[in-house]
């Protein structure tokens, strides 16, 4: 027998019915998004849609009015904190807007230091930072810099790097190349479009950039609380 679809297994991410509000906004309202290992799904929306609200949902910083995630397979909705913080540890890497390194630590610390939180003995976290960071094209010399003083997308290079220490089976983007300008936002997308290949590994991202989104394998709108396919989008039926 042939089975068609694809088994739940295969999604390191797949979230169900998800409904959020704050007073006065439902602002998610039945979302349901899938990314498969080894896939890119992108996610827009008009500022104040609800995007970065979306993701601090996944990472189960938000608490839910009701719905249902899985990460890597397990139900983070039924987990208590000390569980779920182990298993976002774990499971997901997290890229940020303004990168959020430690400015006062080397590139080089601060992705070994994802490491060393998780449990990883010295030799190998430093080894696996300097290795991540030669692949990420982070050269020596900016590896000696204080990260403060690094370029806006020499930091998201460290930052990716720290999010990939921990061998994430999904990694998550909000607005990752927002503040970076038109050659470093594309050479920094094209470095993360990269990784779920290289690293099978889900990739979520969320922008309001719609050249960003459209390099992904699924480009989703979110629209009043729901996720639907990008082609729909200008639809007048
Ligand atoms: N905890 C909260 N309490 C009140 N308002 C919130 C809260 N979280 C988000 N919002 C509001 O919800 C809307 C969506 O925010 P956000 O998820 O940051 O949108 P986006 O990332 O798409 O720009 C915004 O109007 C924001 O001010
Ligand atoms: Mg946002």
């Amino acid at each position: 027998m042939v089975l068609l679809s694809p088994s739940p297994a295969e999604y390191v991410l797949e979230a169900t019915g998800l409904r959020y509000e704050i007073p006065g906004r439902r602002l998610l309202d039945g979302a349901d998004l899938r990314v498969a290992a080894g896939q890119s799904v992108a996610v827009t929306g008009p500022s104040g849609s609800g995007k970065s609200t979306l993701l601090m949902c996944l990472l189960g910083l938000q608490q839910l009015k009701s719905g249902r995630i899985e990460i890597s397979g397990r139900d983070i909705t039924a987990m208590r904190s000390g569980q779920l913080a182990r298993h976002r540890r774990d499971s997901i890497g997290m890229v940020f807007q303004f990168a959020e390194l430690l400015p006062e630590l080397p590139p080089l610390e601060n992705v070994a230091l994802a490491a060393l939180l998780a449990g990883q003995n010295r030799k190998v976290a430093f080894t696996r930072a300097e290795d991540l960071l030669d692949e990420l094209g982070v050269g020596a010399a900016a590896r000696d810099t204080a990260t403060a003083d690094l370029s806006g997308g020499e930091r998201q290079r460290v930052a990716v790097a720290r999010a990939l220490i921990n061998e994430p089976a999904l990694l998550v983007g909000d607005e990752p190349t927002g503040a970076l300008d038109e050659g470093n936002r594309d050479s920094v997308a094209s470095l993360l479009f990269s990784l779920p290949q290289r690293w099978s590994c889900g990739l979520l991202i969320v922008t309001h950039d719609h050249s960003i989104a459209e390099r992904a394998d699924h480009h989703l709108v979110l629209r009043q609380g729901t996720l639907q396919a990008a082609e729909r989008e200008g639809s007048s039926l």
